[in-house]
């Protein structure tokens, strides 16, 4: 069963104690949490103070993607604020491995996103560092997009890396994620599952979590 994370980007901000509460008591492990800087995506989402007052609510396992440039200036907040994944982009790093031993050095599991037009192929050398690699299947800045069909091969690809190396690095699809695809997505290779506008934005969010953990 696939491990769910719920987006917060797709919440009623007036109500974001509620939506960690409902997260708390569901199925869902994690939370996913979608910092964006105006830079590297088009959009500002929302940054560390609203992260601190969140995550005092929060009990589940707090799952933060970076959509910034120069990570390397944040990761430290990040880890203060209680960050167990920290997400960089491999397109905003030009030294993307040391920002995986700062994360890792601050205490937190390091994961990589990948842009839709990044070939997965690009992580061969950096592959067994990772605890975890996010694969975009919208492109990154706005939730509620359309899933980008491709990205089943990027991920069934990504499968082969890992299994053919031997290593446990968790592979998550964020962008577009219904219980409509999400079978077809686990089936791929996918460990987790984010879902912003398919729970957040649903008539009984609980349920559709559930619907998500049983792909
Ligand atoms: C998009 C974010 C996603 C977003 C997903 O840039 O990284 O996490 O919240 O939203 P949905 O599930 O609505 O596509
Ligand atoms: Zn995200």
């Amino acid at each position: 069963m696939p491990i769910i994370a719920p987006s917060l980007l797709a919440a009623d901000f007036l109500n974001l104690e509620q939506a960690c509460r409902l997260v708390n008591e569901s199925a869902a492990e994690w939370l996913h949490i979608d910092i964006m800087d105006g830079r590297f995506v088009p959009n500002i989402s929302f940054g560390q103070p609203v992260l601190e007052a969140v995550q005092k609510v929060v009990t589940k396992t707090l799952d933060v993607h970076l959509m910034i440039e120069e990570p390397e200036r944040y990761a430290e907040d990040f880890a203060k604020l209680g960050a167990n994944y920290l997400t960089v982009h491999f397109e905003a790093c030009r030294h993307l491995h040391r920002n995986v031993q700062q994360i890792k050095a601050l205490g937190m599991k390091a994961g990589v996103a990948l842009n839709p037009h990044t070939p997965v192929h690009l992580l061969e050398d950096i592959l067994p560092d990772l605890d975890m690699v996010l694969v975009m299947s919208v492109n990154p800045g706005f939730g509620g997009q359309k899933f980008i069909p491709h990205s089943l091969e990027k991920i069934a690809a990504l499968r082969r890396m890992i299994n053919d190396n031997g290593l446990s690095t968790l592979i998550e699809v964020d962008g577009g994620v219904t219980t409509g695809n999400a079978a077809q997505l686990v089936a791929a290779g996918v460990d987790v599952l984010v879902a912003g506008s398919s729970v957040f934005r649903a008539a009984d969010p609980m349920a559709a979590i559930d619907a998500l953990k049983k792909a």
